[in-house]
């Protein structure tokens, strides 16, 4: 089975900074790294290095090369990613000393992806290939129509979450996946994370859903009922892409045959380990690392 990840590859630029900065705030950074990221290609190397057959889909300018060669080595096929004369994406993180990440996103070359060009990745793919999508390019309700009408599956983590997502075809979504963020602004209310879990199972009852919320576990809604699993320890040093992780284990697990229970361990497990690491796809675990 064919996995396509048609989503965002960004430049990550790493600030280390003792906590967020504030309104009217200068605040002094004690290291920058420059990293590989973007929801999208970070997803793509966490189901590549679970196991899946996975290509990505995207736009980059030439600044972001690195991201493609970066991606091609995890084994993700790049033929569909174009490179342009265009900036890329870029991401400026604040990794604060407790070690929460707060994210502001430039979408560059992202935001600049063309009806025809999605019309070309999706005639190559088929009937139960899936389709892994965020919130990070355009035209994602068109990718959507377009995919479904080809039969494909779509898993969708509407990251970062903005009001538009509404109004998305999200009744062509199998598998649903947000964050305690995105999950409360999706059911349009705040509150315990198991009420919002179970507001948005009220709200898409035929879709599968996940609400992943950091320290807090993992939520589950959907066909095996609802399933509650707690995070697995690690120490923590960066957060950034750990639900990304998550979400490549837990597509990867589904595939292979897994039960949900035994799918968000495995997700739990490989994000636990993302976080103990420094950096975005860089910091997902392999195979052999999960699946023992
Ligand atoms: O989910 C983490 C990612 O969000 C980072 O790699 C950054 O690029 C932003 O897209």
């Amino acid at each position: 089975m064919r996995i396509l990840c048609y989503g965002s590859l960004n430049i990550d630029m790493i600030f280390t900074v003792p906590h967020f900065v504030e309104a009217g705030e200068t605040l002094s950074s004690s290291s920058m790294t420059r990293s590989a990221g973007g929801k999208g290609a970070n997803q793509a190397a966490a189901l590549a290095k679970a196991g899946c057959e996975t290509y990505m889909a995207g736009k980059v300018g030439k600044d972001g090369q690195f991201l493609v060669d970066i991606l091609d080595n995890f084994s993700v096929d790049c033929s569909n990613v174009m490179v342009t004369d265009n900036p890329s994406g870029q991401a400026i993180i604040q990794l604060a000393s407790n070690n929460q990440n707060a994210i502001i996103l430039l979408p560059g070359e992202n935001k600049n992806i063309k009806k025809d060009e999605i019309d070309n990745v999706l005639g190559k793919f088929s009937a139960g290939d899936w389709i892994v999508l965020q919130n990070e390019i355009n035209q994602i309700g068109y990718i959507m129509e377009k995919a479904a009408e080809r039969n494909m599956r779509i898993c969708f983590n509407p990251a970062p979450f903005e009001d538009s997502v509404r109004s998305l075809p999200l009744n062509l979504v199998e598998l649903l996946i947000v964050n305690e963020i995105e999950g409360a602004g999706l059911a349009g209310t705040k509150g315990d994370y198991e009420e919002i879990a179970k507001r948005l199972a009220s709200l898409y009852p035929k879709q599968e859903i996940i609400m992943t919320a950091g320290s807090m576990g993992a939520y589950y809604a959907g066909r095996e009922g609802f399933i509650y699993q707690p995070i697995i320890d690690y120490p923590v040093v960066d957060t950034t892409a750990a639900g990304d992780t998550f979400i490549g284990y837990y597509l990867a697990s589904c595939i292979r045959g897994l039960c949900v229970k035994d799918a968000l361990y495995y997700a739990s497990k490989a994000s636990g380990i993302a976080v103990s690491r420094h950096g975005a796809m860089q910091s997902v675990p392999v195979k052999d690392e999960i699946f023992q």
